[in-house]
């Protein structure tokens, strides 16, 4: 039997699978590491710490097979994060990570200064605070030191495929993310490089996702106790690779995912950018493109409330004095900036907010508002997609929000589509053992194999009377941060 690893090297953990190659999912392993918040709004992670939970988490995946029938690993991983390494590629300073919102003012200076207009024809995107070029222009301005010191800049997943392979490359999705490739015509942005100081030399190689970039180098082959000749694959972006997992690589196909950040991604045969620039445009795994809004914190809500509010990791528990006839009639919002806000509102100031609390609101009112914020959250994408023309009729939903029966309802009646959900939620752990099963040539392509592995579990349709109380709760939601966004300023 030929077996693949699917890793992704996600914020909270590393989840690593094992798939055969009929795709069924044989064994999943998980490691959790740190992530520090140095200063208020910033987040970092060891690349370091990446690396040995790889290490450990595959030694115990692989545990009792025969390391000739594993062919191929494939890695999905956390965006935007800045990894630069010096010249004896040693890792110069922690990983800024996708959630970290210490660029503002690069982030302003990118959008106003170079402009907005620039920096779309040049890329396709305009500039976030998540993004990878305003981290190098803060290391820049911050670590000028530490900046001199840079030979390589690379993505999280990307350290991973270098300390397996030893070569430095990236992926078209990932590297989508950096705000340095131009998107359209998948190659790196010499203008954009030269706003950041920086040189295609100090850039990774890039490939398409599911290209071998190489196989193992005997140090890591003998130290993770297997073959020198299993492939390495590119791999993807975590959305990407989770739209490769659900399916999401027809014209028009979305996924959503509620993990550590929430997304909607909608698959494109065709290079296109939203009218007003407000969602990603980048390129997709399967060889294609596609758009995409991402709020910084969805299932992180529902951790950050149940966990360090409530103190209480039973999550479904929780959740069951929600009852059906409650959704829809809340009078307790909440809006999700816990760590600022990208899509839609691009806003770094942002912070999380319940309104309308009173003396007899219970916690299930606060929970409630708490899943609704996330799902109002992700209809604002919804939105935005909509109002550039795209039609989205139903969604899979993947990511581990997704294993609530719960959000899944929010989830489809605050959005009004069929959600379609999969039979695995491993969404980019899953696709990128996809990714690596094409590299290994058992399918030819991406959409091959996602057609044939993917199977969808159940789908869950909008139900009329709640639908309709969401739309007016929304147009409720809708107003909330307009009406507080000065006061995020007075009071960071
Ligand atoms: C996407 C994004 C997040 C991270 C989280 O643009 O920033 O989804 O990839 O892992």
């Amino acid at each position: 039997m030929k077996y693949y690893i699917g890793a992704d090297l996600g914020t909270s953990a590393l989840k690593l699978l094992l798939v055969n190659v009929d795709g069924e999912i044989i064994k999943t392993v998980s490691r959790e590491y740190a992530i520090s918040y140095p200063n208020p709004g910033w987040s970092e992670q060891n690349p370091e710490d990446w690396w040995n939970a790889f290490v450990c988490g595959v030694k115990e995946l692989i545990s009792g097979l025969n390391s000739c029938d594993i062919r191929a690993i494939g890695v999905g991983g956390q965006m935007h994060g800045l990894v630069t390494l010096d010249k004896d590629d040693t890792v110069i300073r922690p990983a800024i990570l996708w959630n970290d919102g210490r660029t503002d003012k690069q982030t302003d200076y990118l959008n106003t200064v170079v402009g907005k207009e620039t920096l779309s024809s040049l890329t396709a995107n305009i500039a976030f605070a998540g993004f990878t070029a305003p981290k190098i222009l803060w290391m820049r301005e911050n670590e000028p030191q530490k900046f001199a010191r840079i030979s390589k800049i690379m993505l999280p997943k990307d350290y991973i495929n270098y300390k397996l392979t030893g070569v430095h490359c990236s992926d078209y999705s990932d590297a989508s993310g950096m705000l340095l490739l131009d998107v359209k015509n998948k190659c790196w942005s010499s203008e954009m490089l030269n706003i950041c100081n920086i040189t295609e030399a100090q850039m990774p190689k890039l490939f398409e996702s599911y290209e071998a970039v190489g196989t193992l180098s005997h140090a890591v082959a003998n130290l993770l106790g297997l073959n020198s000749n299993t492939v390495v694959v590119a791999g993807a972006g975590d959305n990407a690779a989770a739209a490769i997992g659900t399916k999401t690589v027809t014209n028009g196909a979305c996924n959503i995912s509620l993990g550590t950040s929430g997304t909607i991604f909608i698959a494109n045969d065709n290079f296109s950018v939203d009218r007003y620039n407000a969602l990603h445009s980048f390129c997709h795994a399967s060889g294609t493109y596609h758009l995409m809004g991402c709020i910084l914190s969805a299932a992180s809500c529902n951790k950050w409330f149940c966990d360090g509010v409530l103190k209480t990791n039973d999550y479904i528990g929780e959740q069951a004095a929600i009852r059906d006839d409650m959704l829809g009639c809340n009078d307790i919002f909440f809006l999700p900036y816990l760590m600022g806000e990208r899509s839609t509102i691009n806003d770094t100031d942002a912070r999380g907010t319940f309104i309308g609390l009173r003396m007899d609101t219970t916690r299930a009112d606060m929970l409630q508002a708490v899943l609704e914020g996330v799902a109002f959250a992700i209809r604002d994408n919804l939105e935005i997609a909509k109002a550039s023309g795209t039609k989205i009729e139903r969604s899979t939903l993947c990511g581990g929000g997704a294993k609530s029966m719960l959000w899944q309802k929010i989830i489809c009646n605050v959005l009004d589509v069929k959600i379609d959900i999969p039979k695995t939620e491993q969404g980019p752990g899953y696709g990128a053992a996809m990714l690596a099963m094409v590299g290994d040539g058992v399918y030819d392509s991406v959409a091959e194999c996602s057609k044939k592995l993917v199977k969808i579990q159940e789908t869950i349709s909008p139900q009329k009377e709640i639908a309709d109380r969401y739309e007016k709760q929304y147009l409720k939601f809708k107003e909330i941060y307009p009406s507080v966004k000065e006061l995020f300023k007075k009071i960071k």
